[in-house]
């Protein structure tokens, strides 16, 4: 069937305002009742290390992964760009999986990777969005990401499916190797339940977002800064926007701007701070703070807004509905993608067929 634009403008606008749907409608399949349905073969108990590779927008989520595995489920995670991993020739672990996230399952580099770890790690696992792809053939195990086809180049919908997976496979790593007790599964369960309805509280924000892109549209070069698993997401929100806009852009750790980046500031860079509050706010904030010395032009996206100073000297302020700290990058996913494609629109660029750009490169 041919897919249609729905009423909206461009696909990537249909597929952000998806978002909400499609995510609840993966929660349903892999998570009936209170219940993870995840194959039993998806056993972590025993691995000494995970290896995820990816290119692109699924190399951000794969980031973000990381950051679960290894705090929830204490299991060690590398981390590659595909093109750069089997050049490299890395030594794998027997008592490994290798995991390959691809909206499309047919990327040339992320394919050469899966081949590459083929019998050398216990299990290849395919994270992918179309089901009946090359990769998802030659895994051992493929899981759908259920987020319907996607026709925007620059990837929305599938991100954020592509991080709900992850983020359940993350769970049942920590349940079976016993650092996640079923209080905790069922409390972090229920956060996840909540997700679809807090997307569409943040998409309900659209219009407010769309002012700030016009400002933002405006500039020749912008940094977005985040802290644990928001510094990923700043680098896919820098993504989205030069992508789309032709903004350069760049996303880095809050903590690395004083390294190099803070040179840049002068009062025409706008500076996205992705600082929901949990335990690193106030390291965040004093980043922050440093960008406004030097007359930097913050525009703060956090939750809770106004309980203390810190929007105080911000050049716009974003609220978020407040959401638990570890589905934070799945949230805040959203006012980037419509900060980016509201940008793009402002400039009057091809917003889903980006010059230079195609959905699925299946060259090297
Ligand atoms: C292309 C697209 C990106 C996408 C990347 C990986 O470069 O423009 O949006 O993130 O490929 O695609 P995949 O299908 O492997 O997720």
């Amino acid at each position: 069937a041919r897919i249609e634009k729905g009423g909206y403008k461009h696909f990537m606008a249909k597929e952000i305002a998806e978002q909400p749907v499609v995510l609840a409608d993966a929660l349903r399949h892999y998570v009936p009742g209170e219940r993870l349905n995840l194959p039993e073969t998806l056993d972590f108990s025993s691995l000494d290390r995970l290896t995820l590779v990816a290119c692109g927008t699924a190399f951000y989520a794969c980031q973000i992964a990381k950051y679960w595995f290894e705090t929830l489920a204490a299991l060690p995670c590398e981390v590659d760009i595909a093109s750069e991993f089997r050049y490299r020739e890395p030594p794998l672990p027997q008592r490994s999986f290798a995991i390959f996230v691809s909206q499309s399952g047919e990327t040339a580099d992320t394919l050469a990777a899966l081949r590459y770890c083929r019998g050398r790690v216990a299990r290849v696992i395919s994270v992918v969005n179309v089901e009946t792809s090359t990769m998802a053939r030659e895994s051992d195990l493929a899981l759908p990401i259920m987020a319907g086809p996607e026709v925007g180049v620059a990837s929305t919908k599938a991100f954020t499916c592509q991080l709900a997976v992850l983020f359940l496979m993350a769970l049942k790593a920590g349940l079976d190797r016993g650092t996640i007790d079923q209080d905790r599964l069922r409390q972090l369960l229920d956060s996840l339940n909540r997700l679809p309805g807090l997307m569409n509280q943040a998409i309900g924000s659209e219009s407010e977002i769309a002012r700030i892109a016009e400002s933002v549209a405006e500039a020749q070069d912008v940094l977005f800064l985040g802290r644990g698993a928001m510094f990923p997401l700043a680098m896919e929100g820098a993504l989205k926007l030069k992508e789309i806009s032709y903004i350069h852009a760049e996303g880095y750790a809050s903590g690395e701007l004083k390294h190099g980046p803070i040179a840049l500031i002068d009062k025409t860079v706008p500076v996205i701070v992705l600082a929901p509050r949990d335990r690193l706010f106030d390291k965040t904030v004093s980043n922050m703070q440093e960008v406004m010395a030097r007359h930097g032009k913050v525009v703060l996206i956090t939750d809770r807004e106004g309980e203390n100073a810190a929007a105080d000297g911000t050049w716009r302020s974003l609220v978020m509905p407040e959401v638990a700290p570890e589905l934070a990058p799945i949230l805040y996913a959203v006012p980037a993608q419509l900060l980016a494609y509201h940008a793009a629109v402002a400039k009057g660029t091809d917003v889903d067929q980006p010059r230079n750009l195609a959905k699925s490169v299946t060259v090297e």
